[in-house]
């Protein structure tokens, strides 16, 4: 029998963009199964501008004021020095780090005809570089553990989007971001498996300064899909140790629905014994696409992935 929580106990997790939204409650819930959370946020703005301690420091203060123990930490996740301070930081203040929950994000929606240089760097850094700096030195502190005999057991999760393994339209900085950080996730479960170290992702869906106005559903009375809670069970439940065997996985979440995706797998073949010519792969291709054949978009592939309908 499983426990009714699983028991973080003893274990010490780095929640990046802890202050606000969903890593706010990824840190809340991983302190209340009795993990030691250090809460990163760099506190800027959701375009990614300027700095503040106040949303990190308020985060440990609820943890704190609930019997948890934890951590702030200022670090930008985009700096791959400052990532390394970051995870020396829980090293040295609690001694250990079993978990990193990739979360830290912002936006800089715009059509892609329309897009600033700045618009893409921005955006590009902090998702796909603020995945990769943090999970490298974590994971070369993981290895040296490893290394040293011991059995590790750690965590990544990342942190993809509809946006990133649908595509949304408006997004092209983001969604390539996000479709990258889920190819990240494969390659790094497969690299670290052999240090103990289980690497997976979760593409959420939540109401939060980010999607005030993408998630504008009417308010029902009882349980509520779009908080940003519901997306904390899945995060807790991947860090326990009887999860050990689940890694390389993109999760897609929708209030209780829980979708474990398949992103590129093998589909319609176009085989010849020989190299094709080009004007009969052609004809092959009009032939089995009789309508075109266009991607759905992310509405669509929410709904396909169990959650519910949206204003286009
Ligand atoms: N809300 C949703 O429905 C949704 C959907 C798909 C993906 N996501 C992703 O979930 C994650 C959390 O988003 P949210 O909706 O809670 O947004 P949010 O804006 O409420 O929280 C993001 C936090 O990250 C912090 N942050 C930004 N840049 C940082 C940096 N360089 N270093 C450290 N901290 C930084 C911000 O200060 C902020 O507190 C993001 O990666 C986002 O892209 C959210």
């Amino acid at each position: 029998m499983l426990p009714a929580m699983p028991d973080l106990e003893g274990k010490v997790a780095i929640v990046t963009g802890a202050g606000r939204g969903i890593g706010r409650e990824y840190a809340l819930a991983l302190a209340a199964a009795g993990a030691k959370v250090v809460v990163n946020d760099l506190g800027g703005s959701l375009s990614g501008e300027g700095a503040d301690a106040t949303p990190a420091e308020q985060a440990v203060s609820e943890i704190e004021a609930a019997g948890g123990e934890a951590v702030a930490d200022g670090e930008n996740v985009a700096d791959f020095a400052a990532a390394a301070r970051m995870v020396a930081h829980a090293l040295e203040q609690f001694g250990r780090l079993d978990i990193l929950v990739n979360n830290a994000g912002i936006l800089r929606d715009r059509m892609l005809v329309n897009m600033e240089e700045d618009e893409w760097d921005a955006v590009i850094a902090v998702h796909l570089k603020g995945h990769f700096a943090p999970t490298r030195h974590a994971a070369a502190h993981w290895r040296e553990r490893a290394k040293e005999g011991e059995e590790v057991r750690a965590r990544v999760v990342n942190t993809s989007s509809p946006s990133g393994v649908f595509g949304n339209v408006g997004q092209a900085n983001y969604g390539a971001a996000k479709a990258g950080i889920a190819g990240f996730t494969l390659i790094a479960a497969q690299e670290l498996q052999r240090y103990g170290v289980t690497v997976n992702c979760i593409a959420p869906n939540a109401r939060t300064r980010m999607t005030e106005s993408a998630f504008d559903m009417p308010d029902e009375a009882g349980f509520d899909p779009l908080d940003p809670a519901n997306m904390a069970p899945l995060v807790v439940a991947l860090c326990a140790d009887e999860a050990q065997g689940i890694t390389g996985q993109v999760f897609h979440v929708w209030g209780g629905a829980v979708n474990a995706l398949r992103g590129w797998s093998a589909d319609e073949l176009f085989a010849t014994d020989e190299r094709w010519d080009a004007d009969a792969l052609l004809a092959e291709l009009v032939e089995r696409y009789p309508e075109g054949v266009a991607p759905g978009g992310t509405v669509a592939g929410i709904q396909a992935a169990g959650g519910r309908s949206l204003q286009t």
